[in-house]
This record gives structure tokens, C-alpha cells and sequence, in this order.
């Protein structure tokens, strides 16, 4: 393997700049050969059939289990869940430990920047329970005033969820702090690492995370499948989310006893193509490596920012620091909407997102209605950045404003 846009069919194969990493990002040929093979190879239902090919299926589907153990560096096996999503994870432990743990007067603590994925299911809780939605807020650069998350976080609070990093301004957030002054009043801290686990070794233990969310599509994986970390201590005592197939120990007509974890929080028919490929997608990350990824995302962004910032009037969200946006670079161009933007960009084969991207308070919060955002991975090129540094220097003359 190369460890490089080689290793990438669809970027071989097409001529795109593409910037929209923070998205999903594309799969290297490793990934798409895993989930093949598994077809091809194993595919039966795992963890019901006692004949071999179920048995393999079933195996490749606990080491699969392993690789996220690993990955996240959970102590043990049993506290990573597979899920669809990190939607879906967090609206596990909304589902199951929320409503189970908070109750009228609580506080559930968000930072505003949350990703709609970390905010709406806390709505959910607090509509339900009676309890009350905080929002620690972010300086303009989009860091956090640690001394303003102390002053929210009081007894009553029994929840803390934040994003390890922004999917808007990449900036990454003091989680193992903020954990540690959740745990100072027995509150749990919910943390989404979907645009973290793409960019930097998570260690769930140093984070002092309780429970923590991914997904695979980001992390070079299939999409479809992601995963929550829950400890131990809490999995183990939190009701089911979703019932029915494959989580039980025994039912009766009347009622059911659960499977002993993970399992119980796997109802249903599991993507085990899905986790093998995502197995697939952390070998490779890991052999990569994230130092030598981060670097490169951080080269690439000094470069795109160093463009920006000849063109003033195009103004970039949060740090102005290239190693403070994880690949992620976010802005706005003065008099040009950014869905303009995103149509003038595709016409120059350049892909980025524009609109309020699943975080609307955020912008609200910023002073922004919608912005465009580009996001680099480490196999995007000098090129890249260069194709979106010249489609945005025409952009202004293209939408009428002359030269
Ligand atoms: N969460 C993804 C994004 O930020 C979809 O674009």
C-alpha cells in the first residue's frame, strides 16, 4: 500500500478536487476488498448459525470488534457497540441512559457547537424528563472559556455531550477538562468523535470519556456502520435501546431477558459487512498514521489559508492557526451565497459543502445564516487546494461584481 491518494480508486479514477472529507471521506481499495471478500467469502448471519461459513462470518465480525477496542483503546470488548452511525450511538445513550438517569430540574450540558447529531436527542431528554438544555458557548475563534464550562456545570447537571472537534470550525475541544469537571458532580460525559477519530488517535480512557460516538464513512470506512464506547459500569445497567432479534437471553410470552453485552444493544441483523470493512479502514489509518496524516492536512490548510487570505474578501471561521482546523476550513465570501459558491466550485470540478451544516445554532450563534466549508484529507493534493484557490479567486467576477 502506498498510504496516499493511490490507494483511492474513486480519486484515481475521477477528475475532482475533492473537499468534502468532513462529509464522508472515500474508501481506499483495502476497505472496498474487505467488504467484497466478505461477501464473497463469509457472508452468513453471524452469532446464530453453528456451521462454519456462520462461524467465520461470525468471527470476522468479533475481530472487527476488537479493531474499534483498539482503535479507541476501551478496556474491553464488551463496551464497543456497533450501530449505524454516530447518530444513531448517541441517540443510544440519550435513549437508554437518559431517559433512565435524568429527571425534572437536571441540566443536560451542550457546547453550542454541536453537530444537530449531539443536540437533538438532548432536546429529546429534556422535553421528556422535564430537565433543562444548557449551552456552554465558544469564544469567536471557536475555543472554550473553560472557566465558563465550570460555572455551568453544578450539581443538577447529570449530562455533558461535546464534540470533540467541530464539524465547522475544526478546532478541537478540551474534552478530557470538561470531563473532568462533569465527573466532579457525578455527571456523565457523551462525547462525538466523528470528526476527531479521522484526524488523531482517540484514547477513550485519557479523554475520560463515558460514552463516545463515531462513525465509519469518516474514518475511511464503509458507510452504514459506526460505533458507540460506553464504560462498562454504565452499558451494563442501562435498559435496551432497540429490541427484538438477537439481543435476548430467553423470551416468554409475557416478557424477556437480555443478552449480556455488547449484545444487547445489537437488535437485529447486524452489518457485519459494514464492521468488516471498517476493520479494514483502521488497519489502514493506523498504518498510515496519524502524525504523518496530521501533517499533511496541516501543510495542505496553511496553503489554502496563505491563498485566502490574498482574497479579502473572503473571510474563514474560528482559528486563523492551520493546525487548529483538522482539514477543515470553513467561510464566506462577501455578497456570494454559499450554495453559489458550492455550484461555482463544482463547475471547476472543485467539491466542498455549503449551507448550515447539521449546526445550525452555531451559525446563528457566529452571525452566519450559511457558510461554505471545505475539508481536506491527507490524500488531497497541492493541486486540490490550488484548483479551489483559483475557482474562488474568479468567484466575485463570476457573480457580477467585476474585477
Ligand atoms: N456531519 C457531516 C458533515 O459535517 C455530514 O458534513
Amino acid at each position: 500500500m502506498t498510504f496516499d491518494r493511490r490507494d483511492f480508486p474513486l480519486l484515481m479514477g475521477t477528475d475532482i478536487a475533492y473537499l468534502d472529507n468532513a462529509a464522508t471521506a472515500q474508501r481506499p481499495q483495502c476497505v472496498l476488498d474487505a467488504e467484497k471478500d466478505f461477501y464473497e467469502k463469509a457472508n452468513a448471519n453471524p452469532l446464530r448459525g453453528l456451521y462454519p461459513l456462520s462461524i467465520a462470518a461470525t468471527e470476522a465480525y468479533e475481530e472487527a470488534r476488537e479493531a474499534v477496542r483498539g482503535f479507541l483503546n476501551a478496556k474491553r470488548k464488551e463496551e464497543i457497540i456497533f450501530t449505524r452511525n454516530t447518530t444513531e450511538s448517541i441517540n443510544l445513550v440519550a435513549y437508554s441512559y437518559g431517559l433512565s438517569h435524568v429527571k425534572a430540574g437536571d441540566e443536560v450540558l451542550v457546547s453550542i457547537m454541536e453537530h444537530h447529531s449531539n443536540l437533538l436527542p438532548w432536546q429529546m431528554v429534556c422535553r421528556q424528563t422535564g430537565a433543562v438544555l444548557r449551552f456552554i458557548e465558544c469564544e469567536m475563534d471557536g475555543s472554550i472559556d473553560l472557566n465558563k464550562v465550570e460555572q455551568l456545570i453544578t450539581p443538577r447537571t447529570k449530562i455533558v455531550a461535546m464534540t470533540q472537534v467541530s464539524n465547522v470550525l475544526g478546532r478541537v475541544n478540551p474534552i478530557r477538562e470538561v470531563a473532568d469537571l462533569a465527573h466532579r458532580v457525578g455527571a456523565v460525559m457523551v462525547v462525538d468523535g466523528a470528526q476527531s477519530t479521522p484526524h488523531m488517535p482517540v484514547d477513550v480512557q485519557a479523554l475520560g470519556a463515558d460514552f463516545l460516538a463515531f462513525s465509519g464513512h469518516k474514518v475511511y470506512g464503509p458507510m452504514g456502520i459506526g460505533a458507540l464506547y460506553g464504560r462498562y459500569e454504565l452499558l451494563e445497567k442501562m435498559p435496551p435501546f432497540l429490541t427484538g432479534g438477537e439481543m435476548i437471553e430467553s423470551v416468554t410470552r409475557e416478557g424477556a431477558t437480555y443478552a449480556e453485552l455488547p449484545y444487547k444493544f445489537e437488535a437485529g441483523t447486524c452489518n457485519a459487512a459494514g464492521a468488516v470493512g471498517l476493520h479494514a479502514a483502521i488497519d489502514y489509518v493506523e498504518q498510515a498514521g496519524f502524525q504523518r496524516m496530521h501533517e499533511r492536512e496541516v501543510a495542505l490548510v496553511a496553503r489554502a489559508l496563505t491563498g485566502i487570505q490574498a482574497m479579502p474578501w473572503i473571510h474563514v471561521l474560528g482559528s486563523d492557526k492551520a493546525e487548529e482546523h483538522s482539514g477543515i476550513i470553513t467561510f464566506t465570501v462577501d455578497g456570494v451565497h454559499p450554495h453559489d459558491i458550492s455550484e461555482i466550485l463544482a463547475s471547476d470540478g472543485v467539491a466542498i459543502r455549503a449551507g448550515h451544516h447539521c449546526a445550525q445554532p452555531l451559525l446563528k450563534y457566529l452571525g452566519h445564516p450559511s457558510t461554505a466549508r471545505a475539508s481536506l484529507a491527507f490524500y488531497n493534493t497541492e493541486e486540490d487546494v490550488d484548483r479551489l484557490l483559483a475557482s474562488l479567486s474568479t468567484l466575485r467576477e463570476r457573480m457580477g461584481y467585476g474585477k
